[in-house]
């Protein structure tokens, strides 16, 4: 049977955020939200109360959840703050690691004989580590890694550093299902040696197997 979450609160982060240059271009990635929506769709019908912050994506609001639609980063940074306290943070978002140091106004031109373009960036808040590190901490915090190689190493290694009780690891790139598919495989693991292979299923199935271990340790 499902275990519910009724009576939690559960913050999920889902999909991109676009890091604007110009009035015109900006730095994205391939994340289409599917995942992260996923999650905040079994968790609302499972009982809880679900702030998801989505990136720019086109996927329709799941049944029960308040939607915060933000683009940048720091947008991002900012929502999930504002949304705190919760029971359990699960960052699904493919959150830039850098962004443009500045923006410039008006659309940026070449100039005759220009052959290169040197665009400086600047490292973003890390959403995930500051929710874990937090004083009030959610009594879950959920990371995310999207790899394409060496793919429980890297996930391993996001676990420690940014202080999270459980990561979902799954491969990106060429031929691989984690962005923009509707089936995924995680790799979900925590301290004191847990691990748990999720899948390959429909992201909606691996969204509920990820929730039966979020109600087993927020339920106690
Ligand atoms: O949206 P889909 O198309 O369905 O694809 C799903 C997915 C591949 C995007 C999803 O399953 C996934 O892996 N999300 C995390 C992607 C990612 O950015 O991974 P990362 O390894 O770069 O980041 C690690 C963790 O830190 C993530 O939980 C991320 O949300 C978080 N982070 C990263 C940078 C930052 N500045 N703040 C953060 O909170």
């Amino acid at each position: 049977m499902s275990a519910s979450l009724a009576g939690r609160h559960l913050v999920v982060s889902a999909g991109p955020t676009f890091e604007d240059i110009d009035p015109v271009r900006f730095i994205g990635n391939r994340s289409s939200g599917k995942m992260g929506f996923a999650i905040a769709a079994v968790a609302a019908a499972r009982g809880a109360r679900v702030t998801l912050v989505a990136g720019p994506v086109h996927q329709p609001t799941p049944a029960g959840v308040q939607r915060v639609d933000v683009r940048s980063a720091a947008q991002m940074h900012a929502a999930v703050f504002a949304a705190l306290p919760c029971d359990a943070y699960i960052g699904a978002a493919a959150v830039a690691d850098f962004t443009p140091r500045a923006f410039a106004a008006g659309k940026l031109k070449k100039t005759p004989g220009q052959d290169t373009l040197v665009l400086e960036l600047v490292k973003t808040r890390d959403i995930l580590a500051e929710v874990a590190a937090r004083a009030q901490r959610p009594r879950l915090v959920v990371g995310f890694a999207a790899e394409t190689d060496n793919v429980a190493g890297y996930a391993r290694g996001k676990l420690e550093r940014k202080g999270v009780d459980l990561v979902c690891a799954n491969q990106v790139g060429v031929g691989a299902t984690g962005f923009e598919s509707d089936d995924n495989a995680l790799l979900v693991l925590g301290h004191d040696g847990f691990e748990r292979a999720l899948g390959p299923a429909a992201k909606s199935a691996l969204a509920g197997l990820l929730l039966d271990l979020v109600a087993e340790r927020i339920g106690r």
